[in-house]
């Protein structure tokens, strides 16, 4: 299974590529905006980091002017995968992109359909946004699962990003359908990594070495 870490920070992208955890990055205008650093700059600086695909969102409405922004965020390094929005507009977008071979990530999926419409539209990627559905009391991972079966039904080779990550059970719940890859908030990383008796148990091995003759 595959993570990518969602978010813009760069010290953050750095600790955890250097934990090695990070097969790739995204990003969104949201966690640019809290960076409050420049979009390019960011986007940079994050190619120089880790080597695997790094997502940047356009944020044009219309077909044209995605593809104008797609264009030249795909000029800054090879690793960019463009992520569209799940709209009439964004799928022919993915359409055009996939026919100019540049990757993209289809983003805010909250259901199955959309992400067999991203998929048909040529997307390398399919981002459902699992925290967001939960948030409005409906079923998130659910729709991983039925997305997942959708995809190996017909042999859809789009990858499936389980996004808007907010716990471990989130990532472990992704990895037990199968999911390509969770794209995972820093902080849930070293939730993952946390266990009470890790801890405790370090704490009695070095007591016990005190007892240890020097
Ligand atoms: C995915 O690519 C998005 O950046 C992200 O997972 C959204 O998460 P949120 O719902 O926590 O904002």
């Amino acid at each position: 299974m595959k993570f990518f870490i969602d978010t813009a920070d760069v010290n953050e992208i750095r600790e955890a590529h250097e934990l090695g955890l990070v097969d790739g990055v995204t990003t969104n205008p949201s966690l640019i905006a809290k960076s409050g650093r420049k979009f390019e700059d960011v986007i940079k600086e994050i190619t120089g980091i880790v080597d695997g695909p790094i997502s940047a969102e356009v944020v044009s409405l219309e077909h044209d002017g995605m593809i104008r922004e797609a264009e030249e965020l795909a000029k800054i390094h090879k690793n960019i995968v463009v992520k569209l929005p799940m709209t009439p507009e964004g799928l022919k977008a993915c359409a055009t992109l996939t026919k100019e071979g540049i990757k993209t990530n289809v983003t805010l999926i909250f259901t199955p359909m959309q992400a067999l419409l991203a998929a048909k539209a040529g997307a390398t990627y399919v981002s459902p946004f699992v925290g967001r559905l939960d948030d409005i009391s409906q079923d998130g991972m659910g729709i991983i699962d039925e997305i997942k079966t959708i995809f190996d039904n017909y042999g859809y080779t789009a990858e499936i990003i389980v996004a808007s990550v907010r716990n471990p059970v989130h990532v472990l719940d992704a990895a037990l359908i199968g999911a390509d890859i969770a794209t995972i908030p820093f902080s849930v990383m070293l939730q993952l990594a946390k266990h009470p008796l890790t801890d405790a148990g370090i704490e009695r091995f070095l007591k016990d070495w005190e007892k240890v003759p020097k």
